[in-house]
């Protein structure tokens, strides 16, 4: 349990549409940080936030057209990466670059590719339409998370937890005596929970105005490394699919170091899409609970790193898809060549000698 298995080959989220314009934002992801902007076309791009000169944030410069230029002695960076001018002297140094990384904007969300460029592959993200179908409404933001990545994807994927940290508003007794269904293909690990004949919780009653009893059903997909998906239905006991409530909520789980995670979120429904006291409601409710997930996950990552004897963990059955996430990602992890986090512009090269041939970006993948 105290490993910490940090993939580079995977997108994450590094940030919604409307975070990201014409000002330098610089967020940490996987312990590297990223400078991300806007070009004056609208096209997102997100640069290694490290000047080649000696280092100084880029996000710290300013941007001039589509070029930033260092605020501590001039280096103009383009939108690739490279050093295109100098302050100080007429000729650029050849080997002054940095890494420009594989972007994907799709529906509202800024996906980035930290690995082999080679492998950005569009596909290997979860349909993401509802987060602009207009039948739908949602509701987001970003949590700050002192825990390792690995932590929350458990947290996710064994909702029991909701039983005992969230009992005033999405949890109740059903949900830790329902077993669940796992299933397991290629880099996703999927589980469905079906209770009948329960009682509401509180969010749902009040949200929704259901009375006792009520079917509901959890169905989560875990998109490694980063993507998690819960599929939420609720509906007088009986009613057939696909009537009822329909809620989606899905988690960017962006490592921002080895012990920090970006914990973004995306919550949506389908029925009264128009209802904005509804839909500040559901935001306040959504931080709440997930603010009593980042106050255990915080404590635990305390009792994690402070072990010094390792303990040997007991596991129950309502373990076996956060076990299944956590096997996933340390093979994930070891699938990856240590070039695989450093790949392209990243590589040291000599300061003479050519410069490497870029590589080609997967289609619909924006840099690389
Ligand atoms: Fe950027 Fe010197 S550190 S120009």
């Amino acid at each position: 349990m105290t490993t910490s298995p940090l993939v580079s080959n995977g997108w994450y989220l590094g940030a919604f549409s409307d975070e990201v314009g014409r000002t330098l934002l610089q967020r940490w992801i996987l312990s590297r940080p990223v400078c991300f902007y806007r070009l004056r076309d609208g096209t997102v791009t997100a640069l290694e936030d490290r000047c080649p000169h000696r280092r100084f944030p880029l996000s710290l410069g300013r941007l001039d057209g589509d070029v930033i230029e260092c605020n501590y002695h001039g280096y103009r960076i383009d939108d690739r990466g490279s050093c295109v001018g100098v302050a100080e002297q007429p000729d650029v140094p050849r080997n002054a670059k940095v890494h420009r990384f594989p972007l994907l904007e799709r529906d509202g969300v800024i996906w980035i590719w930290t690995g082999d460029p080679e492998q950005a592959d569009p596909a290997l993200l979860p349909d993401t339409s509802w987060l602009t179908d207009p039948g739908w409404t949602h509701v987001k933001g970003l949590v700050p998370l002192k825990s390792r990545h690995v932590l929350l994807v458990e947290n996710l994927l064994d909702l029991t937890h909701e039983t005992f940290l969230h009992p005033t508003s999405i949890g109740n007794a059903a949900v830790a005596r329902t077993p669940i269904d796992v299933t397991s293909e290629g880099d996703r690990v999927s589980f469905t929970r079906h209770m009948v004949g329960i009682e509401a919780p509180p969010f749902y009653q009040r949200s929704m105005g259901l009375t006792s009893p009520v079917d509901r059903w959890q169905d989560g997909d875990f998109h490694a490394p980063g993507v998690f998906v819960l599929n939420i239905r609720l509906a007088p006991t009986g009613t057939e699919e696909p009537e009822g409530y329909h809620m989606k909520v899905m988690y960017g789980m962006t490592p921002e170091t080895g012990t920090t995670t970006h914990d973004f979120f995306v919550l949506g429904r389908d029925y009264l899409t128009d209802d904005a006291e509804l839909s500040a409601f559901q935001l306040q409710q959504q931080l709440a609970v997930m603010q009593e997930d980042v106050d255990a996950l915080e404590v635990q990552e305390v009792m994690v790193a402070s072990e010094t004897v390792p303990m040997t963990e007991s596991s129950i059955r309502s373990d076996v898809a956060g076990i299944r996430g956590r096997r996933l990602l340390e093979r994930m992890r070891k699938r990856e060549t240590p070039a695989d986090g450093a790949r392209s512009a990243d590589r040291p090269r000599p300061v003479s000698g050519p410069a490497p041939t870029p590589t080609p970006a997967p289609a619909g993948v924006v840099g690389g």
